[in-house]
């Protein structure tokens, strides 16, 4: 009997001590400085918590259907929400800055966890059947489920339990998107807004809205509209990355030079959340930067094209014929032959068999004709084609007119002339065009210039300044060496 006795009177004390040391951690909080292995206590907050949320709840359950709650688990349950509410304390010392998600969550802890000794209490005093005890466990219940959900914001986000609503920021970016919202605040939100977000408020900057980087942090010279260089938000992105300074920090991802860009220029055109891409003059870089962004991923575009084996590829390979799949197990396939001593046109219309898997493909200044041409039209995922230097004709460049994927294409050195102009007009995806030194008229190509401005148009040396060159050229031209020597 007086063993037992001891022994509660120590679990009292235990839980006196904690109970004190717990009050006394939340009042002194900022005057307290924790040595490194009392912090690293604190690492162990995420398991142990779940410890008396369940014996709480369990304890709590008893109580409120008349039964009687077993001593013991009380007991237990009330040390490990204290050792719970203070490894929480010196965990959350370690958070540089404190949001009120954080402040939330710790003062509903520690308040369960001292509900917790007054019902431990209460029940040693023989008042544990009573509507008082009844009442603190309906309190305990909603204070560990309030203190549970702001955990579970700070670390899975504040939306963690939201329904999924509006969903602007994942999948593809719609057609003529609204610049800010659907481009601008993607980059920021997957690269920015983990730390520039209302619990962790970085640099007092706010992110997560465009009220808020006009606001601004620190410096008061966040962003500027129509001004980049002023704009602390665009300068810091091109800082050298192992400057302090530089946004994301060290060890997070950098922004890529097309994402910096879309930022500067979005900047530098007044900062505002109402313009789309449509708005942008086709000469504005920053609407093919958009552009760039709204294309689809190749591997992801690529995933749906019909699988070829290994086999297959090899069978239809030869020595002069090399078949490849372009990335790693991708089903995408780039063709490139060279010309052979004695040319064998089935070697490319074999390739038929995987027409639909070819991507990319060189036939450079093969001898090739209408049949094999008709092969090349029917590649209808073909991207890039290089045909230059062959003998084909404007009947046969007819017949890449359904090539809706064929973004660069290398024409040069070949017969073609103004009705093939026409074709490459009507070609929406291509990008590149090369195509010096064939038939085409200047007016054909100011035409086709004038109807694709976005289109690349490789023509060579312009024919204006070409003779300029070749005026100043000290390499004599045969048959006229004594102007060299002059
Ligand atoms: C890993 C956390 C983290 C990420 C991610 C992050 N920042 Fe910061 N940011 C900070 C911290 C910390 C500060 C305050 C210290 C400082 O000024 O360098 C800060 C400050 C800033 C400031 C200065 C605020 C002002 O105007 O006074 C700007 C601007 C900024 N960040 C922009 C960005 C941009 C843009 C991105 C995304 C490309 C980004 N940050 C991503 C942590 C982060």
């Amino acid at each position: 009997m007086t063993s037992t006795t001891t022994k509660n009177r120590r679990v009292d004390l235990l839980i006196f001590g904690l109970s004190v040391f717990l009050v006394f951690c939340l009042i002194f909080e900022s005057f307290l400085r924790l040595p490194i292995l009392i912090a690293w206590l604190g690492r162990w907050h995420p398991l142990i918590l779940h410890f008396p949320i369940v014996l709480l709840l369990i304890a709590a359950f008893l109580g409120l259907t008349g039964k009687n709650v077993p001593r013991a688990l009380l007991t237990v349950a009330t040390v490990t929400a204290l050792v719970t509410a203070i490894s929480g304390f010196f965990l959350g010392k370690e958070a540089v800055e404190k949001g009120n998600l954080l402040f939330w969550h710790q003062w509903l802890g520690a308040g369960t966890a001292l509900v917790a000794v007054v019902w431990y209490w209460l029940d040693g005093e023989g008042f544990g059947n009573t509507v008082y005890t009844k009442a603190l466990q309906v309190l305990l219940v909603v204070l560990v489920g309030f203190t549970g959900h702001f955990g579970g914001m700070i670390t899975h986000g504040e939306n963690f339990l939201a329904l999924p609503t509006e969903k602007s920021m994942d999948g593809p970016i719609p057609d003529n998107p609204l610049i800010y919202q659907h481009v601008v605040a993607r980059i920021l939100k997957n690269n920015c807004v983990s730390c520039h977000n209302p619990n962790k408020q970085k640099g007092e900057l706010l992110m997560t809205d465009l009220d808020g980087l006009l606001k601004g942090g620190e410096s008061g010279s966040t962003l500027v509209p129509g001004n980049p260089e002023k704009s602390e938000i665009i300068k810091r992105l091109y800082l050298p990355l192992a400057d302090e300074e530089h946004m994301p920090p060290e060890g997070e991802k950098p922004l890529s030079t097309s994402e910096i860009q879309i930022l500067e220029r979005w900047v530098a055109l007044g900062a505002s959340d109402t313009v789309r891409l449509n708005h942008l003059g086709a000469n504005e870089p920053l609407a093919s930067l958009v552009k760039e962004m709204m294309e689809p991923d190749p591997m992801e575009k690529w995933a749906k094209l019909p699988k070829v084996a290994d086999s297959t590829i090899q069978r239809l390979s030869s020595d002069y014929l090399t078949i490849g799949r372009i990335a790693g197990s991708t089903d995408a396939l780039h063709i490139n032959m060279y010309k052979p001593p004695t040319y064998d046109p089935r070697l490319i219309l074999d390739l038929k068999a995987i027409s639909k898997n070819i991507v990319q493909m060189d036939l450079s200044g093969l001898p090739i004709g209408e049949q094999e041409m008709e092969l090349v039209g029917s590649c209808e995922n073909l991207e890039w084609l290089e045909v230059d230097r062959t003998p084909i004709n404007d009947t046969q460049i007819e017949g890449l007119k359904n090539l809706s994927n064929l973004h660069t294409l290398k024409v040069y050195g070949t017969d073609i002339g103004d009705p093939s102009a026409a074709v490459f007009k009507n070609l929406t995806k291509l990008k590149s065009l090369y195509l010096w030194d064939t038939n085409i008229s200047q007016s054909a190509l100011d035409n086709l210039r004038n109807a694709a401005p976005a289109l690349l148009i490789d023509n060579g040396i312009d024919a204006a300044i070409q003779p300029f060159f070749v005026d100043r050229d000290s390499i004599p031209i045969s048959g006229n060496q004594d102007r060299a020597i002059e």
